[in-house]
């Protein structure tokens, strides 16, 4: 008969790569039960959107039932950590607080913002998305609503739209025109939204940022205590330029840089599926590789995408998302788990060096 011994030096062989350890000292291994030839293994991933899910499956399966010739029962779950930082009130909840940013206007922040929202939802994760654009609230325009809020024990409740949690400025006003405020209002919308916002439990909460190095990412960087800062470009230098500019400033407030993604990077063609690289291929990539960043990915075309975000995802409960942006959400959500995870090992401030 086997012995939980036995399961557990086959298991301390396998290694999450990203990490670099095995699955046994990272905890992800909850239990083991025998009962003869039967062995149960529940097994916590570190997110639901885990990219190496299928190579763990396997590698358990081959490594138990055929070294140990039992019938093997595996109990996949997710537990997703939460870094060293600890967080105010409304905020505690919260597992990770990801800024999306550019320094640059229109290269897609708030597309990957929700696309990277619904896909983690879909995959089992909890998600809020925090709009911090007060000049252009665009988020409750995509998803074709805003929702609305209420106050309960002098805590801002955020609404729920498509399974996502979400506080934007639409909910607060109730006219089409433009915002009209200076700079330290804004910031005190952004801290507001951190800070009087009961935002329950959340795997992840992003937060929608506006171009430019002004206000809104300085205040989301100082007051919303976030795991770190997703870089969004697209593949010309006057774009790349300008959002290195923002990776620079959230590196020198010591936030994370999770990585950058290249949107709009290429089309199919519709008729032959050729890919069609409209501005060449490889420089956010080429540039992320040089400056240490992890690069990742990038995003096509997708004429839909434009036509849905500006009539309103009203069905978005049924939205098929497509591989690139599952990705995606996949690579993000592993980006984040190496951070808290080597945040837990080695403190928040190594941390902050090694990665920023
Ligand atoms: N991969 C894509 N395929 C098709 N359309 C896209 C894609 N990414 C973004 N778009 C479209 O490009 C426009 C700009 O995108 P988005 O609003 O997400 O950019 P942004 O960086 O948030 O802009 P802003 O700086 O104004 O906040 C939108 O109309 C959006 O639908
Ligand atoms: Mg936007």
């Amino acid at each position: 008969m086997v012995d939980k011994k036995d399961v557990l030096s086959i298991l301390s062989k396998i290694k999450d790569p990203e990490l670099g350890k095995d699955i046994v000292t990272l905890g992800f291994v909850k239990s083991i039960t025998i009962n003869g030839d039967n062995v149960v293994i529940d097994l916590a991933l570190t997110t639901p959107a885990c990219p190496l899910r299928e190579n763990f499956i396997n590698d358990i399966k081959s490594g138990v039932e055929g070294n140990l010739g039992v019938k093997l029962d595996l109990r996949m779950s997710a537990d997703v950590p939460k870094g060293a930082i600890v967080r105010k009130e409304g905020l505690s909840g919260v597992k990770n607080i990801v800024a999306i940013a550019s320094g640059k206007g229109g290269v897609g922040k708030s597309t990957v913002t929700l696309l990277t929202a619904f896909a983690l939802t879909k995959l089992g994760a909890t998600v809020g998305i925090l709009d911090g654009d007060i000049y252009n609230a665009s988020i409750p325009q995509m998803l074709g609503r805003a929702g609305s809020v209420e106050v309960k024990d002098g805590l801002i409740q955020p609404a729920l739209v498509a399974g996502i949690r979400l506080i934007s400025i639409s909910q607060f006003s109730t006219s089409d025109g433009a915002v009209v405020w200076r700079g330290p209002l804004v910031a005190k919308a952004i801290r507001d939204f951190v800070g009087s916002v009961n935002w329950g439990n959340l795997d992840y909460l992003f937060i929608d940022l506006p171009p430019g190095t002004g206000d809104a990412p300085l205040t989301a960087a100082q007051d919303a205590s976030l795991t770190g800062v997703v870089i969004v470009s697209t593949p010309q230098w006057a774009a790349l330029s300008v959002a290195l500019k923002a990776a620079d400033m959230f590196r020198r407030l010591k936030v994370n840089i999770i990585g950058i993604v290249e949107d709009m990077s290429y089309i199919v063609c519709p008729h032959c599926g050729t890919r069609i690289d409209l501005y060449g291929e490889g420089l956010v990539e080429g540039k992320a590789k040089e400056l240490g960043i992890d690069y990742l990915g990038a995003l096509p075309m997708y004429p839909d995408i434009r036509k849905l975000e500006d009539l309103g995802f009203t069905n978005a409960e049924e939205l098929n998302l497509a591989e690139p942006f599952i990705n995606l959400a996949k690579r993000i959500a592993a980006r984040i788990s190496v951070i808290d995870i080597s945040e837990k090992i080695e403190g928040p401030d190594e941390k902050a060096a090694a990665t920023g």
